[in-house]
């Protein structure tokens, strides 16, 4: 069993990085310890074997909840067979994500529970969700996946050319929710998440504008 960190006075807690693309690329995966044994495990990690313990010690998981289709592993398939808990994703990343586990179901635009809502924000890829958490003491927790992430202290995103106008409508979109703080799944360079409403909105404008300019983000 492996250390599974408490973030936000214990509503989440992190699973350990994992560096897929080299030292500089981080990766992570949080539960969000919801009331009644709803805990939902966001995003996936190469290092769901080991996790499975911490995660029933914490009280399992009732579904798992993906960005997009690069948060699917074949943990996923470790968390269905020990909890029962099934993996839902945009429908858009339905087959990509069924290459490697299995999908449960799929959501599209809105509420999924009483305190979560799906925010599609495609651009980075075609059915790419920011997933937006109201903790049980009020906190709104935007978990943004890769469509909003610090690389190097700058929190940007990771599209192509062509998807540009896209992910400036997906960030204008986000800009209109009240958000405390953003929880991405990936990291370039040092493991950090934004919290104060005002600090997320300015973050989310400083990248829109940058994505005005023909190049650069
Ligand atoms: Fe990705």
């Amino acid at each position: 069993m492996v250390a599974i960190q408490p973030l936000f006075g214990g509503a989440l807690h992190q699973l350990p990085c994992e560096h897929p693309f080299g030292n500089a690329v981080q990766t992570t995966a949080y539960l969000a310890i919801r009331p009644e044994g709803g805990n939902v495990l966001f995003y996936g990690s190469g290092h769901m074997a080991d996790c499975l313990d911490g995660l029933e010690a914490l009280g399992g998981v009732w579904r798992q909840l993906v960005n997009h289709r690069d948060e699917a592993t074949p943990g996923a398939d470790l968390v269905k067979e020990r909890f029962g808990a099934p993996l839902w994703c945009h429908s858009l990343e339905r087959e990509a994500c069924a290459q490697v586990c299995h999908v449960g179901d799929t959501f599209e635009q809105g509420p999924l529970t009483d305190d979560i809502e799906a925010i599609h924000t495609p651009g980075h890829c075609p059915g790419s969700t920011c997933l937006l958490w109201q903790t049980p003491n009020g906190q709104r927790i935007l978990f943004t996946g890769d469509t909003f992430y610090p690389s190097k202290g700058r929190w940007t995103v990771a599209i192509a050319e062509e998807h540009r106008d896209q992910m400036r409508a997906s960030l204008q979109k986000l800009t209109r929710e009240h958000i405390d703080a953003l929880v991405p799944s990936l990291f370039i360079g040092e493991v950090m998440w934004l919290e104060g409403a005002d600090a997320v909105q300015d973050a989310l404008k400083q990248c829109i504008e940058r994505l005005k300019a023909p190049k650069g983000r």
